[in-house]
């Protein structure tokens, strides 16, 4: 049988285990992957912990992880467009953490032989994010935008997308990632108590564009320092976006397997690079996330389900 990551209640990462599970059935329209990475992300600890259970509750024995890579091992009568054997991306809500999944052919994208499979997990979930985040705001060449938690899963993406386009980028981090920060081309500021007089020592000429991906203040800051609520988007924020009116564009928004081929193929090209913290085996996931939850990840974390 094939196994995966199941939680009976809420809790922290103690509720966390890896079971037995019936193999999933194949249906016409749909492609049973064999998973070899699987990303983690912070919104998988805050639904395991129950705090969305009035909005998405959980189906006991809930599963878990949503973007994932793999190798078909299985397609539907009607799937044209996949056969076995073919290196994928996809998206499998709550259920991708786990030695194989079952998705719609719609939520797959061919992954690109250049791109690592520990990169590939992150395609659809922190990849989505970021281009959506970008494209919010629609950073112009020669122009200064912000990336809070730049060294993040989403902020470091974000932040080499809005390079890309020709904007100067100021990241804010930790003192730890100051040199890995330069080294990407972006401008390093340290977060925490003076953060808006950095920043607007950092830019003099103005800030036109904001870019939040942790919250604690950074959309008030954003504002205080006159960057206009069109031009600032906050991932992690929601409540911030309703009182200034500010945009929140995410995940959501974007993970479409066209935006998902489009970023793995800039990837594997090289253009910007998908940063791996660590990567563990399935019988670790509970460390993982205790690892994640310290919410100082320089990248992503992954989960390394079978060697491919
Ligand atoms: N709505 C959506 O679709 C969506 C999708 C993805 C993520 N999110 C949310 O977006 C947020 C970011 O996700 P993520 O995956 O990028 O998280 P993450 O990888 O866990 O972020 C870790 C990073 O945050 C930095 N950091 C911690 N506190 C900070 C602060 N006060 N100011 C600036 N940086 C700080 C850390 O830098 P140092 O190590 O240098 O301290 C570290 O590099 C999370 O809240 C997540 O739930 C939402």
């Amino acid at each position: 049988m094939p196994r995966a990551v199941r939680f009976r209640r809420y809790g922290g990462p103690e509720v966390l285990e890896v079971v037995d599970v019936d193999r999933p059935k194949v249906g016409p329209d749909e492609v049973l992957v064999d998973v070899v990475t699987v990303a983690l992300n912070p919104g998988e600890i805050a639904l395991r912990e129950g705090a969305f259970d009035d909005v998405w509750p959980a189906d006991f024995p809930e599963g878990q992880g949503n973007d994932f890579a793999g190798i078909v091992a299985e397609v539907g009568g009607d799937v044209t467009g996949f056969a076995q054997g073919d290196e994928v991306i996809g998206f499998a809500p709550r259920a991708a953490q786990a030695e194989v999944v079952v998705v719609g052919a719609g939520a797959l994208v061919a992954k690109p032989a250049g791109l690592t499979w520990e990169r590939a997990a992150c395609i659809a979930g922190v990849g989505s994010t970021a281009w959506a985040a970008v494209e919010a705001v629609q950073p112009q060449r020669g122009e200064t935008v912000v990336v809070s938690a730049a060294a993040g899963g989403v902020g470091v993406i974000a932040a080499q997308l809005a390079r890309l386009r020709g904007a100067r980028v100021i990241g804010t981090a930790g003192r730890g990632n100051v040199a890995f920060l330069r080294d990407l081309g972006v401008e390093p500021v340290e977060y925490g108590p003076g953060l808006a007089d950095r920043l607007a020592a950092a830019a003099p000429e103005g800030i036109d564009a904001y870019l939040d991906n942790v919250g604690d203040g950074n959309v008030d800051v954003a504002i205080g320092l006159g960057v206009r609520p069109v031009r600032i988007n906050t991932i992690a924020d929601p409540g911030a976006a309703r009182r200034h009116g500010v945009r929140s564009r995410a995940q959501v928004d974007a993970s479409t397997p066209e935006v998902w081929g489009h970023l793995a193929a800039m990837a594997a090209r090289g253009e910007f690079v998908i940063t791996i913290a660590e990567t563990y085996a399935l019988d670790e996931v509970r460390q993982a996330y205790r690892d994640l939850a310290e919410r100082h990840t320089r990248g992503k974390r992954v989960l390394r389900i079978r060697p491919a």
